[in-house]
């Protein structure tokens, strides 16, 4: 077996463990002796002072705005860095900067920090580059990470990731609070199309690609990034963001952990901490997870940042700390090394009293203001703390324009295609309607160009759906009714009428952007508005093609029966409209495939690597689990079998080959997927789980078979006691239809 034939099995490839393997060689002997003679150097004010966070926002006046400009309060600024000895600030103000008026405020930050202080210490700035930089005008914004998941093509995860950080750096930041690791287990969670979707290996491979990215490249050239939430957050038992998350040890270790293991294998310079509680305990406050777990177990030996405000939420939300001075004992104690404030400096004259009070040992403060010095030496911050200007001549090349329209590509899911009603033939006359079908906001997605990114007049001149078909068909054979807005009807009447005229309806819902607690939703149904929508659509007899605009898998087993095609979009980002456009036209043949289980009803939502118990149906037959479409899933314009799957065992683990055709007439990407189950287990086995993939491009008629070991670890499990070890027994694989059973021992 090749090393090659494994790394195009769902690693990002063997010239990116090269180009990640040259990242590692950054630190230096000098950055040690730096670090401890500042150290020995430092006040206890200075060292608290450098575990605190800011927001920009704290230093500027009140929205206003001149131009692109907000106005920056500079003396508010210097009293944070010069008295307070504040060592990072981070975030927009309101609405995305232009790249030049980002390089202005951050030289203002850093002359400040380097020129008007003691140690000249530079300040780290951070920011929310989440799908590119999407707080600066101008910059190269990618699909939202569910989209990227759907690409199951870690590659354009690493790219994004770098595109990222080279114009997040361009702008003068070095710090980039991305990716989510957070597994998508709960289809109500705002956030839900942040994560890498609902399988802990898919959002491994993803998070540690994107990690990769992000992080490629030495001292000035990259970025850090920041893995989160750790750990446990995106499973909340209500679905609203930041509730409480009930979970055992098992499945915590079995399926939140991972992501994060990879990304520390990965090098990953930062982690941020779960805002919400898990069993009871706030994970901010939590000893057993922020030290015991994360650095003792993982061996994580970066900085751990806090969330927004949530030192200060230990007491006045999570009531386990009487006054914020004793929230400040308790997250320190538990391990955090910087604290998000963002408002206020209070933490660090905490900090400093608790220390002098005899509460927090010094030592634990060096410990952190360690990790965050050698993280601004390991960022290049000491010698070049604005970062160069030349790095904004590749700010928005053509290159990185043509990755995000790859990503948008290969991230539509093609779910239902009846009768081959797609692609439609050139001279089809189209209805569009819908409250996404000529809206850039649902397009994009939250963090863009503001946090929710609802407002429109932020956004660049890129086409809507609407605008890209057009487009594409031609003006005379597209029409456009709205029909609906996201919670209110139209005019209903209008699309009767129109779709009289029309071969084919394309009908565009979902939802308006949205993050966070502002995403919180009462129901995961699709609103009523959309659903009468859809009805008025059916009705006309004309076929109709829906498509999914969303931040989540909204239900809407009312008029699923009706629909003759049905394409998860996402949010594709500025050219999501074109690819789906070609998508319709058949000039792209669609390859994503769902990195979730979309679910039929609110009273299923299980995920596809279930246990057995939850596919006991009410008449006793294994028949409970009956998702709309499954994880995985997805269809192409031509045809694919799986064939010849040989599975045998050796001491490294298991041996797979198995032939993948092109059946059709044209030429398509399969994306080979490989289940594993074990039959019998310590503790109840999953029905299955995948353990690798790839995707393979393959002509017409064409064959080709693949190779691949899996080795043991792969194959492990957490047991009673919370160790991950292997279980010797019989193990099924299966890829597409092809099934086999083999003996571990
Ligand atoms: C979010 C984080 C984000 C931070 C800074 C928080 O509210 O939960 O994901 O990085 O704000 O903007």
């Amino acid at each position: 077996m090749s090393k090659q034939s494994v790394d195009s099995f769902g690693t990002p490839g063997a010239w990116l463990v090269a180009v990640a393997g040259a990242a590692l060689l950054g630190s230096t002997a000098f950055a040690q002796d730096r670090v401890e003679e500042l150290l020995a150097k430092m006040t206890l004010e200075e060292k608290a002072g450098q575990m605190t966070q800011m927001t920009l926002q704290a230093f500027s006046t009140e929205r206003e705005w001149v131009e692109t400009r907000h106005v920056l309060d500079v003396e508010a600024l210097r009293a944070a860095i010069v008295e307070k000895h504040v060592g990072s600030i981070l975030n927009q103000y309101d609405a995305a900067f232009t790249p030049e008026y980002w390089r202005e405020v951050i030289t203002q930050v850093q002359s400040i920090a380097t020129e008007e202080t003691r140690l000249g210490i530079p300040v780290i700035y951070a920011v929310d580059s989440v799908h590119g930089a999407n707080y600066v005008q101008g910059a190269t914004i990618f699909p939202q990470n569910l989209n990227l998941a759907a690409t199951w093509n870690p590659q354009l995860a690493y790219v994004a990731g770098y595109v990222t950080a080279q114009e997040t750096r361009a702008v003068g930041i070095p710090w980039n609070f991305s990716p989510v690791a957070d597994v998508g287990r709960m289809p109500l969670w705002s956030r839900f199309f942040e994560t890498f979707g609902e399988d802990p290996h898919l959002v491994s491979v993803m998070a540690e690609a994107s990690v990769r990215g992000l992080q490629d490249g030495e001292g000035t050239q990259r970025v850090a990034a920041c893995g989160k939430h750790f750990v446990a957050y995106s499973i909340p038992r209500s679905g609203k963001d930041r509730t409480p998350t009930q979970i055992g040890e098992i499945e915590l270790l079995d399926t939140y952990v991972p992501p994060f293991e990879a990304m520390i294998a990965a090098g990953v310079d930062t982690i941020m901490v779960n805002s919400g509680e898990v069993n009871g305990v706030p994970v901010h406050a939590s000893y057993e997870m922020l030290t015991e777990l994360l650095r003792e177990r993982l061996g994580f030996e970066g900085v751990v940042v806090t969330d927004w405000e949530d030192v200060i939420k230990l007491n006045s939300i999570h009531k386990v700390a009487e006054s914020e001075k004793e929230a400040t004992r308790q997250a320190v104690l538990a391990g955090i090394d910087m604290s998000m404030v963002p408002l206020k400096a209070d933490f660090a004259d905490h900090v400093v009293e608790l220390v002098r009070e005899g509460a927090i040992p010094e030592s634990r403060i060096d410990q952190s203001v360690r990790r965050i010095l050698k993280l601004k030496e390991s960022l290049g911050l000491f010698e070049e703390p604005i970062s160069p200007p030349d790095m904004l001549e590749n700010f928005r090349s053509d290159r990185a324009a043509d990755a995000s329209l790859a990503a948008a590509r290969e991230s539509l899911v093609l779910l239902r295609n009846e009768g081959s009603v797609l692609p439609l033939a050139q001279g089809s006359r189209l209805l569009v309607t819908g409250p996404t079908a000529d809206a850039l906001p649902p397009v994009y997605g939250a963090w863009s160009f503001s946090w929710q990114g609802v407002e429109p007049g932020l956004y660049p001149d890129t086409p809507t759906v609407l605008d890209a078909l057009t487009a594409r068909f031609g003006e005379q054979s597209v029409s456009y009714v709205p029909g609906a807005s996201f919670d209110a009807v139209i005019d209903l009447d209008a699309v009767r009428t129109a779709a009289a005229q029309a071969d084919a309806i394309v009908l565009c819902l979902g939802e308006s952007p949205s993050t966070e607690k502002p995403g919180d939703i009462e129901d995961l149904s699709l609103e009523p508005a959309q659903l009468a929508l859809a009805q008025a659509a059916i009705d006309s007899g004309k076929p109709v093609i829906l498509v999914l605009i969303a931040n989540r898998p909204r239900l809407f087993h009312e008029v699923e029966p009706g629909m003759t095609a049905v394409i998860w979009a996402g949010h594709p980002g500025p050219f999501g409209p074109q690819a789906l456009a070609e998508l319709l036209s058949g000039d792209l043949n669609p390859s994503g495939r769902l990195p979730f289980t979309y679910s039929r009803r609110s009273g299923s939502l299980i995920t596809y690597d279930r246990k057995w118990t939850e596919d006991l149906g009410t008449t006793f037959q294994m028949d409970a689990y009956n998702p709309l479409f499954t994880f995985g899933s997805g269809l192409s314009y031509t045809t694919f079998a799986t064939s010849d799957l040989v599975v045998s065992a050796d001491a490294e683990g298991v041996q797979i080959s198995v032939t993948v055709s092109n059946t059709g007439d044209r030429a398509g990407t399969e994306v080979v997927q490989v289940y594993v189950n074990q039959e019998y287990a310590s503790v109840t086995p999953h029905v299955e789980r995948l353990k690798a993939f790839g995707r393979v491009d393959l002509g017409a008629g064409e064959s080709r078979t693949l190779n691949l070991v899996l080795p043991r670890e792969q194959l492990t499990l957490i047991n009673r006691k919370g160790e991950r070890v292997f279980e010797p027994g019989w193990f099924g694989v299966r890829i597409a239809d092809q099934t086999a059973r083999v003996e571990l021992r």
